[in-house]
């Protein structure tokens, strides 16, 4: 049953009537995107920081439920460094996994979210990110793309190239993330495309880390070392009880999902896949992200929790899982 039902209450619902957060947006617009999508899981998202203090009462328990957070808890986790001697590169022969990549999301502080900018403050935001991103250096040095200005033969090879994002869904629609397309949006990367971000998608940034095959150790500590930089120049939304605020409530915490393509033939065909990963805490997508299909047996393998545990805690969590599952792939 989708969350944003389950915990709304008729009690509830007339408590939070009347109840509006800074950014404007009231009950009904933290709950559209549930209530035009009935599928929904989760079916409410914040259109500021204010919204998970105002609708706290709706927020917490979807919260506690989906990441297994009681609501007198507390994040706990900054990006420490990871022992790569701890994970090392779980299929070195490049036999298994294809690729490996992990991203954090990512508002500013201050402004409005997604579901809630203004077309002139996302203009202005992007602007805002651009200076951030062109002053970084070295391996983060790159460039940025604008997705108005991109030809769409370009967008379409990003995309299936799995560098760039594709137009909201209806989730997201309904969210109200996608007003005045494309404006606002755009790409950074670095010329190896193994440093990435997103601007402007259903977060103000996506900051990516990724590279082919299982290099998970890397792959982290390039996102750590990048997000550093640029948090050095620009401050993250954030909150003492539930770390970094994201606009849906799946992504609070370190708002980390690390992942990897991987090809698991045999154990993709089992009618209990979907019960296993869930029971090593492990979330799949389909190979074209989050709502796509897999293809040819492989399948995306990420971290399910992202809040109320460290950051090198989500990556232990994907690499032990890992570990089993390709041991169940090999031996049945
Ligand atoms: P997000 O990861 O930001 O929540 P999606 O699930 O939609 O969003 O994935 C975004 C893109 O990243 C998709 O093109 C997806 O195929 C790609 N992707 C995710 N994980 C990997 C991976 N391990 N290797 C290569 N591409 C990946
Ligand atoms: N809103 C959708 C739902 O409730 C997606 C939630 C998670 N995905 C996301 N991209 N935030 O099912």
């Amino acid at each position: 049953m989708m969350l944003a039902e389950k915990y709304l209450t008729e009690n509830l619902r007339k408590t939070l009537n009347g109840v509006q957060a800074e950014c404007g947006f009231k009950l009904a617009d933290v709950i559209r995107s549930g209530h035009e999508n009935p599928d929904s899981n989760i079916g409410a998202y914040a259109g500021d920081a204010d919204c998970y203090v105002k609708f706290s009462a709706l927020f917490d328990p979807i919260i506690a439920e989906y990441h297994s957070f009681p609501s007198d808890s507390e994040h706990r986790g900054d990006i420490q460094p990871l022992d790569s001697l701890t994970i090392p590169n779980l299929d070195p022969d490049n036999a298994q996994i294809l690729s490996t990549r992990i991203r954090v999301a990512r508002n500013i502080e201050g402004v409005d979210f997604p579901p809630a900018i203004t077309a002139n403050a996302r203009l202005e935001l992007e602007r805002r990110i651009l200076r951030v991103l062109n002053n970084l250096k070295g391996e983060f040095a790159g460039s940025y793309h604008s997705l108005a200005n991109m030809t769409e033969e370009t967008q379409k090879q990003l995309t299936q190239s799995h560098f760039l994002f594709k137009k909201g869904d209806r989730f997201l629609d309904s969210a109200g993330v996608n007003r005045d397309w494309p404006n606002g949006r755009g790409i950074f990367y670095t010329s190896d495309k193994t440093f990435l971000v997103w601007v402007n998608e259903e977060d103000h940034l996506r900051i990516i880390s990724m590279q082919q095959g299982g290099g998970l150790a890397n792959v982290y500590e390039r996102l750590r070392q990048g997000l550093e930089k640029i948090n050095e120049q620009v401050p993250f939304a954030r909150s003492h009880r539930l770390g970094y605020l994201s606009s849906c409530p799946t992504n609070l915490g370190t708002a980390m999902r690390a992942s990897v393509h991987i090809k698991l033939p045999r154990l993709g065909q089992r009618r209990d896949f979907g019960k296993l990963c869930n029971q090593l805490q492990l979330s799949v997508r389909g190979i074209h992200g989050e709502h796509s299909k897999s293809e040819n047996g492989i399948w995306d393998i990420s971290n399910k929790q992202r809040l109320g545990i460290t950051e090198v805690e989500c990556i232990e969590i994907l690499y032990s899982g890992l570990e089993k599952l390709i041991r169940l792939e090999e031996n049945g």
